[in-house]
């Protein structure tokens, strides 16, 4: 039985990736601070469990008496971001996971298994070259990869960098210029993922976005085999957050976007590609969590789409796991 202290837990992306990796364990303890996502937790995964937060008032002693073999971690990652500033490890964000690093040397018990996940950039961070001195420094070999779902099947991007402990030390694998070229050719289909019972209006997208950032949005059919990146900015920014819905299949939305002047007078044509969103069961379909998981009713549906763009492609993760523990 694996002993596992999930930090930085979201809304339980790496719990699910450790249930559908079929190994025997346990979640001890889940770190998150925030009150949204840990809501999400507590709905689906954690009735009655103590949640606590990653921070430096908690001494090495609290860590330790869990008696953990496994961490599973997702810190955050605005300080490896564009958006972010590229600010590595002077970000305040970035303290509560050097915390935990510089931890690593001064346990009585140590985890045997380590997997973390980031957003590609975290490569070239100060941050990344203090986790894996400090990896080789307690004699942890190491892998790191940069997978997207896509190599999987699955019709999403989501390129992603990870380093796991393993029995060797293996640098990153010269896959990180592009996710276009790893695209499974068994991807299977969008509409695998869809929802049949949408209420349109409640996902339909105003005219006056259409109007005004049409041309920006990534549209994708229910035939179509890939779909952009799910961010927490998705519903509320356009560009680069997640890909929309046509659900007219025969027309092109290339074709009408750029021959019309889009205006209130010939909304009608865009009506006929039938836009909408994803819907947030949908996308957490896509993002590989399972059927049962849901939001508790008071959630918005900003909130819901944030904390899913914040959280992990769970099928990915699930394989990493078994990967980790093959030995
Ligand atoms: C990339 S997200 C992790 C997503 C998660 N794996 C999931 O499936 O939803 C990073 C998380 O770190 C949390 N976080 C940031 N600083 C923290 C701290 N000091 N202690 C605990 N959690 C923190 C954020 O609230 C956020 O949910």
């Amino acid at each position: 039985m694996h002993r596992i202290l999930e930090f930085y837990s979201g809304i339980g992306g790496m719990h699910y990736a450790f249930q559908l990796s079929n190994n025997p364990g346990e979640i001890l303890a889940a770190f998150d601070i925030n009150t949204t996502a840990n809501s999400v937790y507590k709905h689906n995964l954690e009735k009655d469990k103590r949640k606590s937060i990653v921070q430096q008032s908690l001494p090495i002693s609290y860590y330790d008496s869990f008696n953990a073999n496994m961490w599973l971690m997702s810190p955050p990652c605005q300080p490896y971001t564009r958006m972010g500033l590229h600010q590595g490890s002077s970000d305040l964000r970035a303290k509560s996971f050097l915390y935990l690093i510089d931890m690593l040397s001064k346990m009585s018990f140590p985890p045997t298994y380590i997997l973390i996940e980031n957003v590609k950039g975290f490569e070239d961070s100060d941050t990344r070259n203090t986790l894996v001195t400090q990896l080789k420094n307690c004699n942890y070999n190491f892998q790191e990869f940069f997978i997207t779902p896509l190599q999987l099947g699955i019709p999403n991007s989501r390129l992603r960098y990870y380093i796991l402990r393993s029995n060797d030390i293996i640098n990153i694998l010269n896959n990180k210029d592009s996710d276009s070229l790893l695209s499974n050719l068994n991807t299977i289909p969008i509409s695998d993922f869809l929802q049949d019972d949408v209420n349109h209006e409640k996902y339909s997208i105003p005219n006056k976005t259409l109007i005004k950032y049409g041309k920006l949005f990534d549209i994708v059919k229910p035939s179509s085999h890939r779909s952009c990146c799910f961010t927490k900015g998705y519903h509320h920014y356009v560009e680069a957050t997640g890909s929309i819905l046509q659900l007219g299949e025969d027309l092109d939305s290339d074709q009408i976007f750029n021959s019309a002047t889009i205006s209130e007078q010939n909304i009608d044509l865009i009506s006929r590609l039938k836009l909408r969103y994803f819907t947030e069961r949908e996308v957490a379909s896509i993002m590989g969590f399972p059927k049962d998981f849901s939001f508790p009713d008071e959630l918005t549906l900003k909130q819901r789409y944030r904390v899913l763009g914040n959280s992990i492609n769970v099928k990915v993760v699930a394989e990493l796991i078994k990967y980790l523990l093959l030995d």
